[in-house]
């Protein structure tokens, strides 16, 4: 056999959970209320009304997931803290029972040899926060850095590597602009004052944990590249346009320390003009970019489409997993040679990556059989190796997600999981891709050799780069 495929040497195998996705218990032992606590109590926000007062119960139930991580292999595991399950109020006092089960997890992971990745926010802002204004308060940044300040102090000593924000494009586009999320607002005015407090939250944490911290920092966004949908020049403005609505919003300004030029084309009179001072604190050096790749999206002009004015085609011959995204690997490897290329090849974690299929019921001797999700596995872990070998420093890898949970407003209905979860018994069973990606991971890639490449039906026009 033809032995092409080996990552690098300490390349970093993960999977990644979020803390209100998993943990179920939001308000035990002393914890605040997150918005996600308020929006899934809003009637008609959660499919079935879903909530996540138990989702995983993975507060309870840690040390047992844990092992289930060993028994895959896992040398990593990225997880998210609860803001007010640390400090109710989102500033002041600290609840120490919350910041105890984090300090708990993390000694339980390195027990068992596994490097705990944590992300400082992953949407669950502290109600009484969003009661100020949340993120369109500008004293957030500051709220933050406080609150950041005492995860660092607390966990630095044995967490190596600390993201800001999760995706700060969700939060700005689902939750201010399109409502679909939490807070669930709908105001093309609001969403980049809620994107730009972000960044500035981000700058503020980063330069805090350049004062007492020892180890790494970054954020993680959610890229998705954009390719025109014909050689029209108005459908390649409109590309452009969402492009940089998406992608370059969010890393422009922390790797260049500036907007991208068309910003006032995407939102038009909505998009304020910045104090100087607020891009040199975005601006901060990062330690890595970590990335999150599900899938692309080809784009025609169309006036109506709110707020870029660019509208998603469907693609007649390829495959979309359940969440409606079409699976196209080649999207991941041009979006990290665009990265790489834009940026100056920054370190760089794929923080989350996979797909939600309907999986068939727990077979007799538990076993669930996931094509479909092995073989987005394979395409996706080949692409990042093809960007590795066109000089991409890609550092390692975190599957979404190591169990089934809380998929926000889709509720239960949605499995991203590599281990199912019956959410009646809380029983776990591995499935066909958790099994794989142990052999990936004890191989350190090389089974991917074994496997037929199945490339995706439509490879497409590059990516729009401006
Ligand atoms: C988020 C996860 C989410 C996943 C699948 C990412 O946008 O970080 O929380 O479950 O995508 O939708």
């Amino acid at each position: 056999m033809n032995k092409s495929i080996k990552f690098p040497e300490h390349f970093l195998w993960g999977a990644a959970t979020s803390a209100y996705q998993v943990e179920g218990s939001p308000l035990a032992d002393g914890a605040g209320a997150s918005i996600w606590q308020r929006f899934v109590n809003t009637p008609g926000t959660i499919r079935d009304g879903d909530t996540g007062d138990v989702a995983c119960d993975h507060y309870n139930r840690y040390k047992d997931d844990v092992a289930l991580m060993k028994r895959i292999g896992l040398q990593a595991y990225r997880f998210s803290i609860s803001w007010s399950r640390v400090i109710p109020q989102g500033r002041g006092a600290i609840n120490q029972k919350g910041l105890d089960f984090y300090d708990k997890l993390v000694d339980e992971l390195l027990a068992n040899g596994i490097a705990p990745l944590v992300t400082l926010f992953h949407w669950d802002l502290p109600v009484a926060l969003d009661d100020q204004g949340g993120w369109l308060n500008r004293d957030i940044a500051d709220w933050f850095a406080d609150y950041s300040r005492v995860m660092f102090d607390k966990l630095d000593d044995r967490v190596k590597s600390w993201a800001t924000l999760n995706e700060p494009w969700v939060v700005a586009d689902q939750g201010y602009l399109h409502g679909m999320l939490a807070p669930g607002h709908r105001n093309k005015y609001e969403a980049p004052i809620a994107a730009h407090n972000l960044l500035r939250a981000h700058g503020a944490a980063v330069k805090a944990y350049r004062e007492v911290g020892k180890h790494q920092i970054g954020l993680v966004v959610n890229l998705e590249p954009k390719y025109p949908a014909s050689s029209d020049p108005a459908d390649i403005e409109a590309c452009a346009r969402a492009h940089s609505q998406m992608n370059a919003q969010y890393c422009d300004p922390i790797f260049l320390g500036k907007y991208p030029d068309n910003m006032k084309d995407v939102y038009g009179e909505a998009w304020p003009d910045w104090p100087a001072e607020d891009l040199v604190l975005i601006n901060q050096p990062i330690d890595f970019l970590g990335i999150n790749y599900y899938t692309r999206s080809v784009n025609r002009h169309d006036p109506k489409a709110y707020v870029a004015r660019a509208t998603p085609v469907r693609q007649p011959m390829a495959t979309y997993t359940e969440t409606g995204w079409e699976v196209f690997d080649q999207g991941l490897s041009d979006t990290l040679k665009w990265v790489a290329k834009r940026y100056g090849n920054p370190p760089i974690y794929i923080t989350e990556n996979g797909s939600a299929f309907y999986d068939p019921p727990v077979a007799e001797g538990g076993k669930v059989n996931d094509p479909l999700r092995v073989n987005y596995l394979q395409k996706h872990l080949r692409a990042i190796h093809s960007a590795i070998e066109a000089g991409c420093d890609v550092r390692g890898y975190c599957a979404w997600s190591l169990l089934d949970n809380l998929e926000w407003a889709h509720g239960y209905s949605k499995r991203f999981g590599i281990i199912h979860v019956n959410f009646e018994t809380q029983e776990r069973t591995l499935k066909d891709s958790a099994y794989f990606y142990k052999e990936v991971i004890a191989t350190n890639g090389a089974v991917l050799d074994t496997v037929p490449a199945v490339p995706s039906t439509w490879r497409g026009e590059p990516m729009c780069t401006n």
